[in-house]
């Protein structure tokens, strides 16, 4: 079976070779690697392969499918479990397989909201660079203790739901809201509406999915309904947040500071080296600029446990596209 992998970085190659050439050894895969983004400028890369394997940046919208279909590939595997990337209209009419990982070390996201947190509540990232340079004053490194906060979880799914016995664990009152709540969030905090858990909450952290109902999820109105002051995380997806309209409540100091992993526009920077080029996006370097904020480049997910178990599972659903068996990751 002959596989494109689009946007294959080196850490993937090394877990998919891997995992390919052992549990999976029989099942003769054929990695394709292309450090190019899947677009219809790249699709051609794909002719003659059985399926393409994709990450969270690569565009799967309808004219990209049916270019692919048209090729002969019959299915899309994706590395990561948000699928918002995916044409699924377009994929069904053109009878695509289409399986994603959907769970992958969940507490490994939960736990890199929880270093960012950290992070831009003791500022640890500015004391280390202080440190280093002879510098052990601590005027400007002033953070709270985190003990008896209050933490809001918007999502309490995998993620959320580690998220949440992680803040319970620090000694937090959790809040949550969820639309279909997780009965095992009950031990961990209390289940209120969004508007509530805004309002209430020390710290924001989001870990709900990106569709309709969540974009710009929070906006100008949610900012206004925060607590003064308050920390806002999102591990998600760019696109929940409406960035000008944090921009304007870090400026008017509503939003007491912002951690992100994702960004709305991240597919133009993230997982490339750009340190030597002039960054275009003005939103992204007006964020960058302000020092109660922290971003890393969707990381969340990067842990040695997490990369085996994507490339175990995404052999598994190649495995199932191939001898047409039931495959419980199928959108
Ligand atoms: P999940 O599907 O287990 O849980 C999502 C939860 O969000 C569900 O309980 C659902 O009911 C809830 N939800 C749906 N609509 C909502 C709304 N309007 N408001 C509040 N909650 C809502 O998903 P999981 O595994 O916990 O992942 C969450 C998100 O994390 C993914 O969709 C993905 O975008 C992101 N993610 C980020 C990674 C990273 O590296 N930064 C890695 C993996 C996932």
């Amino acid at each position: 079976m002959r596989v494109t992998v689009y946007s294959a970085q080196p850490y993937d190659r090394r877990f998919l070779d891997a995992v390919g050439a052992t549990q999976f050894a029989d099942a003769g895969i054929e990695w394709h690697y292309q450090s190019v983004a899947l677009t219809r400028q790249t699709v051609a890369l794909a002719a003659g392969s059985d399926a393409v394997c994709v990450f969270v940046n690569d565009a799967l919208e309808a004219a990209v499918l049916e270019a692919l279909a048209a090729q002969g590939v019959g299915a899309v595997v994706l590395r990561c479990a948000g699928f918002n990337n995916v044409d699924l209209v377009a994929a069904r009419r053109l009878g695509l397989f289409v399986a994603r990982v959907p769970a992958y070390s969940p507490e490994a996201v939960a736990e890199h909201a929880l270093a960012m947190i950290m992070t831009l509540n003791r500022k640890t990232h500015r004391a280390y660079n202080r440190v280093r340079e002879g510098n052990f004053a601590l005027d400007g490194l002033l953070g709270v203790t985190l003990h008896g906060k209050t933490a809001g979880v918007v999502g309490s799914g995998r993620i959320g739901l580690a998220m949440a016995r992680i803040l319970h664990g620090l000694g937090c009152e959790v809040l949550g809201y969820d639309p279909a709540p997780a009965a095992a969030f009950e031990a961990y905090g209390e289940s209120v509406p969004l508007a509530a858990l805004l309002a209430r909450s020390d710290i924001v952290s989001l870990h709900c999915p990106l569709n309709e109902a969540t974009h710009h999820l929070i906006d100008a109105a949610a900012l206004d309904g925060m607590k003064p002051g308050a920390m806002l995380v999102n591990t998600s997806r760019g696109a929940l947040i409406d960035t000008p309209a944090v921009i304007a409540a870090l400026k008017s100091r509503q939003l007491g500071a912002l951690a992100i992993d994702v960004y709305e526009q991240e597919s133009e920077l993230f997982f490339r080296d750009h340190s030597a080029e002039i960054i275009e996006d003005d939103v992204f370097a007006r964020l960058a600029s302000f020092p109660n904020v922290l971003i890393t480049g969707h990381q969340g997910f990067f842990t040695a446990e997490a990369l085996d178990e994507i490339a175990q599972v995404t052999c598994a659903n190649l495995v199932a596209y191939d001898r047409d068996l039931e495959c419980p990751n199928r959108l």
